[in-house]
């Protein structure tokens, strides 16, 4: 990738669930952008591995998160503030979901959707909102879904938390304007990544009909999102605040 631009040089990110997937491949474009990012991730392992290969590049640190628990994200922040710098950028983008007919589904399943998807966004807000109100300055992109706008047959929990992300972050666009806070929302359509790879496994005429129904006939790929990520994340996007941007090929057009 050829990049124009440095446009986050000197800049702190937090990216949730970064150690795979797209959260990985956000990390990866806010660090060749010339962000220090945090690797925040509950699988401890997986994020230092992912660390390290950004560190090549750019400059990335591990952090063990586990977003479902609020004192875990104040820690988190905490450290990140302490060993990196103060936060500037806080992506919200670890979830979870287990796709099935809404009528076969059980409360567990139902609290470790909204405690990972909905609860967490809360929590990561929660924990970096006071440092970045103190200092007038803050982009919170979170990374919801198509499915939280215009739903997903089989994720009926989970489109709800997405849905509910869009609303929180609208608010908080609304509540932190004026403490020079801008907080968007990327949806993402089908990526190809683990989450995919378990939510449809052994459902290949389903992926495929899913391919077919996309204007740009592919799936996403991780690095796909980490572009519109890093644009609300600079100050290109100084005035933009309250969005949410479908990056699916066309999939969703909805207004
Ligand atoms: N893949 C898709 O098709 C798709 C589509 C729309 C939206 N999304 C959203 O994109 C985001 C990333 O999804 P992905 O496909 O890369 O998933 P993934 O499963 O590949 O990666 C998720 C990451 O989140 C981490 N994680 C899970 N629970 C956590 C917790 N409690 N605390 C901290 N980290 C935790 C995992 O360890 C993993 O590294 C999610 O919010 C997902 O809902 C994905």
């Amino acid at each position: 990738m050829t990049l124009q631009a440095r446009r986050l040089e000197g800049k702190v990110a937090l990216v949730t669930g970064a150690a795979q997937g797209i959260g990985r491949a956000i990390a990866t474009r806010l660090a060749a952008e010339g962000a220090s990012v945090a690797i925040a991730d509950i699988d401890r392992e997986a994020a230092a591995r992912t660390a390290s290969e950004i560190s090549r590049a750019g400059t990335a640190v591990a952090v063990a998160l586990d977003v479902t628990q609020l004192s875990s994200a104040v820690d988190a922040v905490s450290y990140v503030e302490r060993e990196v710098g103060p936060l500037a950028i806080l992506v919200n983008n670890a979830g979870w979901d287990k796709v099935q007919p809404f009528a076969e589904s059980d409360p567990e399943t139902w609290d470790k959707v909204i405690a990972v998807n909905y609860r967490g966004v809360i929590h990561c807000c929660k924990a970096a909102v006071p440092g970045m109100r103190q200092r007038a300055a803050g982009k919170i992109v979170s990374i919801s879904s198509d499915a939280g706008r215009v739903g997903s047959s089989g994720e009926a929990v989970y489109a709800g938390c997405k849905a509910a992300v869009i609303a929180l972050s609208k608010t908080l666009a609304r509540e932190l304007a004026r403490d020079n806070i801008n907080v968007n929302v990327v949806c993402p359509g089908p990526t190809e990544t683990a989450l995919l790879r378990n939510a449809m496994a052994g459902r290949e005429k389903l992926v495929d009909a899913m391919r077919r129904s996309i204007p740009m006939r592919r799936l996403g790929q991780p690095e796909d999102i980490g572009g519109a990520v890093a644009f609300f994340a600079s100050s290109d996007a100084d005035y933009i605040t309250g969005q949410v941007l479908s990056v699916s090929g066309g999939l969703t057009m909805v207004g």
